[in-house]
């Protein structure tokens, strides 16, 4: 145990040593910066609690909010338990919470029955200022005079709870309950609790958030205790026994499960504490076992903690800021913006009751939809080890269950935005190089998959309205689709993201010399343009916004029908239903006044359709200005970036400015909408250096950074670069370049490729308090495809 700890005291001491010795200005402890609190409040539907990068394991506490999406709010609400099974930052109900542990520190009268078992009747309040959250740690005190904190390994989580009440003849208690946090288990758990030792183990069968079909999930608890244990046995909604050890439980009636559970008791002990070690598992109760016993054999909470800092330091690493004259609050914003894009996906490789496979297996995909416009894109700069696991499980994922995912959680497929974004992934991970073992053919066939054939069930899989597309050239409203079946509704944003998808799969093509291929699909990426009317107007409040042409729904006879261009935008205050509800419009969770901007590939001839660039930044301009735009929902990010293919670079970051901190602020109520597995967290942290990807393009455009300097550490090369800034101020006046150079050269493009992470480059920006000439000219501008083609800029 002891040896344990020297070691990895050592190569923490060792991982910063080798920092130090690059460049001091950049030799510090990050954790510092990092509050995983943020989010916790004003539906952020962050996990705020202790969980390794992308862990299974994700212990936290479980409040009674109505917005305990990530299980742990500071919001006022009250605790129902302790549950290891989380994710974070999503949207639809609560995702899982499973087999939640609530203590007491004695019953009532000291009879087992005067304990409250029901998750309804036990909710317990707790001192904010207690609770105490950092990477892979959570602590908090509850009012019942019970002081809890946990850690985790990658699979399995270690409770304490400490009995502070000083009374001696009190007999603490624990229970185990087998509930999940949105109450959806189905018929027939089961947990079994050992007489002697008290070990619990079970299993539950649970819906997941957003998504078809079912999971199992197994447990499997121990105890080591101050105390000797005194009796032990289950529990049935508000009354237990020592006399049964086993249960097995119906679903009950009235939609809210029956309650029922385990629990055990310990001898009467002044200020006891018991350890709980919670070793979860989607294969068997065995499993749930042998992971807990493998990752945390002795109990030791010190050690456990400790590992996990360690993995967290050694993820965090490739990226650190100069802080001079920089605020801690903006330092905090940024690290914990990082922190958070490692919690999702999760790795659950040998947890995957599916398929057998000895590829790795990622889950909590939540959704790609939003994943694939920032998260992704920047754990490919910090982690593309990880990165390209998830590819590779993606492509597993397809070549077992027929199609890649758009969205994925407990095993289970996920309800799809829009397009088949995943495309969108595999293409960004192709043009960027990654390689560790992807077969590429294998993932080529299976974007491919999704351009040509239509699933039967596409409201979980692939795209819907094939025939339409290919004969016609776009998804008509009111679409006759008798092939497969999916929400009849987006019809707009289908075909723009069905479009954008399309140049994904060209690009791969290309690279892959499959040049008919790629020839086909940049066609077929131009059918954005056959939903353009040109004539269409907009009217804000009955007023006309000035602006013509904008994408219009059309139907099967080729005649236009129609939507208000701000219906689903962020005014849009008539009750519009803009989700995947039978009833909703014909673009997913924002506006056509928004939609009209995402032709991520074809800028160029966007503008054009837009009237050229002066108009095209007055539209984007009066988008921001009247807040048509929400920035707490995903495709807002571009916009905030799309001035630079109009020239104006400057005018980029001085939107981000606008939205950092404005909108981002490192507090628990910080964020502005569902972090969604920390795309919001990658928006500022890749906002933040100072280069902000177009996701599936080998493009990033260039701001000046939020601080002096900015070192990257390539975790693939192991080459440094750096951006450095000349005239920086911490107040942020000067946030506009005024010229650059690359490695000594003068460089006047707006935007640079990947190669500048991957080969040690140095970038200087010189910058000032007005906008400038650099980066404005024709030949500065990143690149489209009607331009240069698919042929992505390489090293
Ligand atoms: C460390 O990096 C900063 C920012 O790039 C630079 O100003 C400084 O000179 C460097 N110091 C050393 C010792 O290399
Ligand atoms: C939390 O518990 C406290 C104390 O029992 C109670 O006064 C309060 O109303 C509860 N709050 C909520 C939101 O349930
Ligand atoms: C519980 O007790 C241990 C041992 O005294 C202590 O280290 C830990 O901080 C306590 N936990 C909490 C949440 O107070
Ligand atoms: C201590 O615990 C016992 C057993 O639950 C209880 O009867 C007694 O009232 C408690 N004493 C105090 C001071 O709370
Ligand atoms: C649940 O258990 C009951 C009683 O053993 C059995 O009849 C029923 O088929 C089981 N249901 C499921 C879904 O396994
Ligand atoms: C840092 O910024 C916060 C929020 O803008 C402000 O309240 C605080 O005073 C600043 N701190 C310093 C040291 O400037
Ligand atoms: C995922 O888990 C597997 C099995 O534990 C492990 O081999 C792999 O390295 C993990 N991947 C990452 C990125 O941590
Ligand atoms: C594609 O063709 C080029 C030129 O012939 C060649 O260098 C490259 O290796 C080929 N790439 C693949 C993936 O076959
Ligand atoms: C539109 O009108 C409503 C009601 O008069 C008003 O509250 C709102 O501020 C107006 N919105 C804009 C963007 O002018
Ligand atoms: C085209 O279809 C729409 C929707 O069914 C219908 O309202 C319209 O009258 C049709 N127009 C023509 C010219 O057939
Ligand atoms: C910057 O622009 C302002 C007006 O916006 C002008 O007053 C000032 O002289 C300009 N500064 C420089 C250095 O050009």
């Amino acid at each position: 145990m002891a040896r344990a700890l020297t070691l990895l005291s050592l190569s923490s001491l060792l991982s910063s040593l080798a920092t130090a010795a690059s460049n001091s200005t950049f030799d510090y402890d990050v954790l510092q910066y990092v509050d995983s609190l943020i989010g916790s409040a004003n539906g952020g539907n962050v996990f705020p609690g202790a969980s390794l990068p992308y862990g299974m394991a994700k212990a936290v506490a479980d409040t009674n909010s109505e917005s305990n999406q990530g299980g742990f709010t500071l919001d006022g609400s009250n605790i129902t338990g302790f549950s290891t099974l989380h994710d974070s930052g999503t949207g639809g109900s609560p995702s899982l919470g499973n087999f939640a542990l609530f203590p007491y520190a004695s019953c009532e009268n000291d009879e087992i029955d005067g304990c409250k078992y029901p998750k309804l009747e036990r909710p317990v309040s707790f001192d904010e200022s207690s609770v105490k959250s950092s990477p892979g740690y959570f602590g908090v005190s509850l009012s019942s005079g019970v002081d809890v904190d946990m850690t985790t390994s990658q699979h399995a989580s270690l409770f304490r709870f400490n009995f502070t009440s000083g009374n001696s003849s009190a007999s603490p208690l624990l229970l185990m309950d087998l509930t999940d946090l949105s109450d959806s288990r189905q018929d027939n758990a089961t947990i079994d609790v050992d007489e002697s030792t008290g070990r619990m183990t079970g299993s539950g069968v649970f819906l997941p958030s957003f998504g078809s079909g079912k999971y199992q999930a197994f447990f499997c608890t121990d105890f080591k205790s101050s105390a000797d244990i005194r009796d032990n046995g289950i529990f049935v909604n508000t009354r237990a026994t020592s006399e049964a050890k086993s249960l097995k439980i119906s679903l009950g009636i009235n939609g809210y499960p029956l309650p029922g559970g385990a629990w055990v008791r310990f001898k009467p002990e002044a200020d006891a504490s018991v350890l709980a070690r919670v070793g979860v598992s989607f294969i068997s109760e065995a499993q749930a076992c042998s992971n807990a016993e493998s990752e945390i054999p002795d109990f030791d909470f010190d050690a456990t903690h400790s590992a996990a800092v360690s993995l967290w330091q050694e993820k965090l690493s490739p990226i650190r800021v100069s802080r001079e004259g920089i605020n801690d609050t903006i330092l905090t914003n940024f690290y914990s913006g990082i922190y958070r894009t490692m919690i999702n996906p999760q790795n659950y490789t040998g947890e995957n009751p599916l398929w057998k496979s000895s590829e790795p297996y990622f889950d909590s995909f939540y959704c790609i939809w939003d994943l694939f416009r920032s998260q992704l894109p920047f754990i490919t700069l910090v982690d593309p080890t990880t990165v390209t696991q998830i590819i590779r499980s993606l492509v597993d994922t397809q070549k077992h269950l027929g199609w890649l995912p758009d969205c994925r959680m407990s095993l289970c497929k996920g309800y799809t935005q829009g397009g088949s974004n995943a495309d969108n992934v595999i293409a960004d991970a192709y043009v960027k190089g990654l390689d560790g073992g992807i077969d590429w053919e294998a993932a080529y066939a299976a974007v491919q998959k999704d351009a040509e054939e239509e699933p039967y069930d596409w409201s979980n899989e692939g795209r819907g309205g094939l025939q339409s597309w290919k004969s016609l050239n776009y998804i008509p409203v009111q679409d006759l689709d008798y092939v497969g079946f999916g929400t009849m509704t987006r019809s707009v944003s289908r075909t723009l993201e069905y479009s954008y998808n399309d140049y994904a799969i060209a690009q791969i093509a290309s690279g892959m010399n499959k040049t008919d291929d790629a020839e086909k699909y940049a066609k077929t990426s131009a059918y954005w343009q056959n939903i353009f009317k040109k004539d269409q107007k907009a009217y804000l409040n009955g007023t006309d916004t000035g602006f013509t042409g904008f994408f219009q729904p059309k139907y099967l006879n080729q005649t236009w029908g129609y939507q208000d261009p701000l219906e689903c935008s962020n005014l849009d205050t008539s009750g519009s239903i803009c989700s995947l509800q039978n009833t909703a419009g014909e673009t997913f969770e924002s506006s056509i006044f928004e939609y009209q901007f995402f032709v991520p590939h074809d800028m160029a001839t966007l503008i054009t359709f837009l009237g050229g660039a002066s108009s095209f930044v007055k539209r984007l301009d009066y988008m921001h200005d009247k807040e048509i735009t929400y920035i707490g929902n995903e495709p807002a990010f571009l916009t905030v970036y799309q001035y630079h293919y109009a020239g104006r670079p400057g005018k980029s970051a001085s939107r981000a400015h606008y939205y950092i901190p404005e909108y981002f602020s490192p507090t628990a109520a910080g964020l502005p909408g569902n972090d969604d597995s920390g795309t919001m967290g990658a928006f500022v942290a890749m906002s933040m250096i100072g280069l902000f990807p177009n996701p599936a393009q080998n493009v990033y455009f260039i701001i000046p950074p939020f601080f002096p300097s900015v070192q990257y550490t390539s975790p693939l090369t192991s080459k440094t670069s750096t951006i450095k800034t000349i005239n920086f101020d911490a107040s942020y006046e000067n946030i506009y370049i005024q010229s650059a150079t690359l490695d000594g050269k003068p460089y006047t493009k707006n935007w640079i490729d990947y190669s500048f992470f991957t080969d040690g480059q140095e970038l200087v920006l010189t910058l000032g308090r007005n906008e400038s000439t650099w980066g404005t000219h024709d030949a500065d501008l990143p690149p489209s495809v009607s331009t240069q083609g698919v042929d992505q800029p390489s090293k």
